[in-house]
C-alpha cells in the first residue's frame, strides 16, 4: 500500500474533569498509538498530537460542587491524564492544553478570520437564564425531557438517551443544573456557523468523494446527519469560562467549548513544531499531509460535520482522510461512567499492576470496540493475559533465550543446511509485515494485533515440531539451525511487537542485543533482510516478559466493583414511601418494649433463622428471627434490643415465637438491631 510522506494524527482532547479510564484508552488512544508508532517506525513523518481540553461546561460545574476555581480542576487532572499517557507509553509529540496561550491566540484568530470574512450568522433570541444564579444556560446547565424521545435527563445540547442533538429551549420542563431552578427566557446574542450552507460541500467531500472507505458508523452517522437537514449551529455562549468571543459587543461571551477544542489539535501542532524548531504549516495545509482523527462514537458529528465545515469556511486547511471512530467498551456489563465510579481508572490499574501497562494496551487491542460496542472483563483481562501474553509470546521468547544461553552461551550458533519446514518456516515469517501493515492501514487494529500473535505461534509450532531439546542429545548440528530459525522468529517479535507492546518490545530488544548495541531492524526489513540476528551475536540472559495473573488478582478487582454497586444503589435507594395514616389507638395497640437477649442458637436445616431467648421484662420467651446470615449466635447473646411483645404468636418451622425484634437497614443492606441508647433501661421498658 502507497502512502505519502507526512501525516499529522490527533486523538480527542480529553476534558480535564476528571481522571481517564480504560475506555478512553480503548476507544481513542491506544489505537491512535499503535497507527503512530508503526508509521514512524515505516519512516512516515508523524506529528502525533494531542491536549487536554479545559473548557468544557463539567469543569465550572465540577470546581463549584469542590468550591474551588475551575483552574485548580484543570491543573489536577491535566497533571493526572498526562502522567497516565505517559505511563502506558502513548507517544504523543505534543500533549498541550486549550488554557495555553498559543491556543487561545489561535482560536481567536480562527474566530476572527470567519468573522471577518461574513462566515457568521449574527442572532439575537430568547434563551434560557437563570435568574438565581444570574447566567444563560445551555449545554449541560441545563436538563429536560428529550422532545423527540421523553427522556427525562437529557441535556441542553444533546440527549444521551436517543442521541438527538439538541437546543436547550426545546427541552420540555427543562431545569437548572446550577440551581435547581425553571429557567425564564431572556435575550442574548449569539453567532452561528451556517451548517445549512455547507450540505453540498459535505455531501460532495464524505458522501459522494472517496470516503466510500470510511467505517461503516461514521459514515453512517454523516449521512443521517446531513439527510436530516442540517441547522445553523451557536458557536458562542454566555460564560464566564472559556475562550472571551475576539469581537467587539461580544463582553460576557466566550467560544463554544466544541468550536475552541478541535482548534486544539492546530495549536498543539503549533507548539511541538515552535519546540522541534519545524514549520506547522505543511501538517495543516499541504494537500498531501494525510490528517486522521482518532475519537469515540460520541464526537462524530464534530470531527465530521462542525470542525470540517469550519476548516472549510476558513480556507486554507486540508481536511481529514479519514476519521476512524470507535464505539464504546463496557465494564462488566454495564458503561462506563465517571459519575458512578464504574470504571477503571488507570492510575489506580497501575497501582494494582504495576508492571502490565503492556497487559492492559494488548487486552484492549485484542477486545476493541472496533465495529460494535464490547465488553471489557477481569476474566478475558486474566485469560488473555495467562495464554496469550505468558503462554504464548511470552513461553516462546523465554524458551528460545534460555536454549540459546543454555547451548551456546547466549551467541547465536552457525545454521547449517536449512530443511523444507525451516524454509517454509522463514517464509512466513517474512510475510507477516505486510499482513499487519495492511491491517494497521485499515485501522483493524484487532486483526493486527492477532497476527502479532500468530507470529509468536508459529514459532511455538515450529519448536514443538522440531523439539531441540530431545535432539541435542543426538544431533548437535540440527539444533544449531533451529535454534538459528528460532531466533530469526524471536527478532522479528521484538520489532513488530513496538506500536502494541512498546513495553515489552523494549524489553526483547535488550534481551537480543548486548554491549549497548541495539537490535536495528526496520520494519521492511523483516521481509527482505536474509538474516536479522546474524550468527555470533551475543544475546543475553532471558528475562521473563510476562507473568500470571492469579484468581486472587481478578477477585480483588471484581469485589471493587461489586463494593461501587452497592455504594450506587445505597445513593440511589429510594426512600419507600409513607405508609396509610395510622390512628393514635393504632398504635397504642402496639406493645414495644425493650428486651435482652438471652440465648441464641441456630435452627437446624435453616440458613436464615436464629432461635432466641429474650427476656422481655414481663417473660423470657422464644422469639424466632430471620438474622442467622448477618449474625452468629454468640453476637447477640446480651444485646439490648427493641421487641413487638403483643404480635401473634405464630409457628415457625415449628417453632413457637411469641414477638419480634425490630430491626433496620443500612444502605449496603446489613441488618443492624434497634437499640438506641438503653443504659440504665431494664428489660419490659416500654416504648411509647
Ligand atoms: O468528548 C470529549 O471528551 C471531548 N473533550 C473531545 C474533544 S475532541 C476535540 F475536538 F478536541
Ligand atoms: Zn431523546
Amino acid at each position: 500500500m502507497s502512502t505519502p510522506g507526512r501525516y499529522t494524527i490527533t486523538a480527542a482532547l480529553p476534558y480535564t474533569n476528571g481522571p481517564i479510564h480504560i475506555g478512553h484508552l480503548a476507544g481513542v488512544y491506544v489505537p491512535a498509538d499503535i497507527y503512530s508508532r508503526y508509521l514512524r517506525m515505516i519512516g512516515k513523518d508523524v506529528a502525533f498530537i494531542c491536549g487536554s481540553d479545559e473548557h468544557g461546561a463539567a469543569i465550572p460545574m465540577r470546581a463549584r460542587k469542590e468550591g474551588v476555581s475551575p483552574q485548580v480542576i484543570i491543573d489536577k487532572y491535566h497533571a493526572i491524564i498526562k502522567k497516565s499517557f505517559a505511563d502506558f507509553g502513548i507517544l504523543f509529540d505534543n500533549y498541550s492544553r486549550t488554557s495555553a496561550p498559543v491556543h487561545h491566540e489561535t482560536a481567536s484568530e480562527f474566530f476572527r478570520k470567519l468573522y471577518d470574512d461574513g462566515k457568521f450568522i449574527e442572532e439575537t433570541s430568547e434563551q434560557l437564564y437563570d435568574a438565581e444564579a444570574d447566567q444563560f444556560l445551555a449545554d449541560r446547565f441545563v436538563v429536560g425531557t428529550c422532545p423527540k424521545c421523553g427522556h427525562e435527563e437529557a441535556y441542553g445540547d444533546q440527549c444521551e438517551k436517543c442521541g438527538s442533538s439538541l437546543n436547550a429551549t426545546e427541552l420540555i420542563n427543562p431545569t437548572s443544573t446550577i440551581s435547581g431552578a425553571k429557567p425564564t427566557l431572556k435575550q442574548t446574542k449569539h453567532w452561528y456557523l451556517p451548517l445549512d450552507q455547507y450540505e453540498d460541500f459535505l455531501r460532495e467531500w464524505v458522501l459522494k468523494g472517496h470516503k466510500k472507505d470510511w467505517k461503516t458508523n461514521v459514515y453512517g452517522q454523516i449521512k443521517s446527519w446531513v439527510d436530516d437537514g442540517l441547522r445553523p449551529r451557536a458557536v458562542t455562549r454566555d460564560l464566564d469560562w472559556g475562550i472571551p468571543v475576539p469581537v467587539e459587543g461580544a463582553e460576557g461571551k466566550v467560544l463554544y467549548v466544541w468550536f475552541d477544542a478541535p482548534i486544539g489539535y492546530i495549536s498543539s501542532t503549533k507548539e511541538w513544531a515552535t519546540r522541534e524548531g519545524k514549520d506547522w504549516e505543511p501538517y495543516w495545509k499541504d494537500k498531501n499531509t494525510k490528517l486522521i482523527h482518532f475519537i469515540g462514537k460520541d464526537n462524530i458529528v464534530f470531527h465530521c460535520i462542525i470542525f470540517p465545515s469550519m476548516l472549510k469556511a476558513e480556507g486554507s486547511y486540508i481536511l481529514p482522510e479519514n476519521v476512524p471512530a470507535n464505539e464504546f467498551l463496557n465494564l462488566e456489563g454495564n458503561k462506563l461512567s465517571t459519575s458512578k465510579n464504574w470504571a477503571v481508572w488507570l492510575h489506580e490499574y497501575l497501582e494494582e499492576f504495576p508492571d502490565k501497562q503492556d497487559v492492559l494496551r494488548y487486552v484492549l487491542t485484542a477486545n476493541a470496540p472496533e465495529t460494535k460496542d464490547n465488553d471489557f472483563t477481569w476474566k478475558d483481562f486474566q485469560d488473555r493475559n495467562n495464554s496469550e501474553l505468558v503462554g504464548n509470546f511470552g513461553n516462546f521468547v523465554n524458551r528460545v533465550v534460555v536454549l540459546t544461553n543454555k547451548y551456546y552461551d547466549g551467541i547465536v550458533p552457525t545454521p547449517n543446511a536449512f530443511s523444507e519446514l525451516d524454509l517454509q518456516t522463514l517464509a512466513e515469517l517474512k510475510a507477516y509485515p505486510a499482513v499487519i501493515s495492511s491491517s494497521i492501514e485499515r485501522y483493524r487494529f484487532r486483526e493486527a494485533g492477532q497476527e502479532l500473535m500468530n507470529i509468536s505461534r508459529l514459532g511455538n509450532k515450529y519448536l514443538q515440531d522440531e523439539e531441540p531439546w530431545k535432539l541435542v542429545k543426538t544431533n548437535e548440528e540440527r539444533v544449531k539451525t533451529i535454534m538459528y530459525v528460532a531466533l530469526q522468529i524471536t527478532a522479528a517479535l521484538a520489532i513488530v511487537s513496538e506500536p502494541f507492546l512498546p513495553f515489552t518490545s523494549e524489553k526483547l530488544k535488550n534481551m537480543l542485543g548486548t554491549n549497548g548495541k541495539e537490535l536495528k531492524i526496520d520494519w521492511n526489513e523483516i521481509s527482505t533482510k536474509e538474516v536479522l540476528l546474524p550468527a555470533g551475536h551475543q544475546v543475553k540472559k532471558s528475562q521473563l516478559l510476562f507473568s500470571k495473573i492469579e484468581d486472587a488478582d481478578v477477585q480483588k478487582q471484581l469485589d471493587k466493583l461489586e463494593a461501587t454497586k452497592k455504594a450506587n444503589e445505597a445513593e440511589n435507594k429510594i426512600v419507600e414511601p409513607q405508609k396509610e395514616t395510622a390512628t393514635f389507638d393504632d398504635f397504642t395497640k402496639l406493645d414495644m418494649r425493650i428486651g435482652t437477649i438471652v440465648s441464641a442458637e441456630k435452627m437446624t436445616k435453616t440458613k436464615k433463622l436464629l432461635i432466641l431467648k429474650v427476656d422481655t421484662g414481663i417473660n423470657t420467651r422464644t422469639i424466632v428471627s430471620g438474622i442467622a446470615e448477618h449474625f452468629t449466635p454468640e453476637e447477640v447473646i446480651g444485646k439490648k434490643v427493641t421487641v413487638l411483645v403483643n404480635l401473634a404468636p405464630r409457628a415457625l418451622r415449628g417453632v413457637e415465637s411469641e414477638g419480634m425484634i425490630l430491626m433496620t437497614e443500612t444502605p449496603d443492606g446489613k441488618l443492624v438491631f434497634l437499640n438506641p441508647d438503653t443504659d440504665g433501661v431494664n428489660p419490659g421498658a416500654v416504648i411509647s
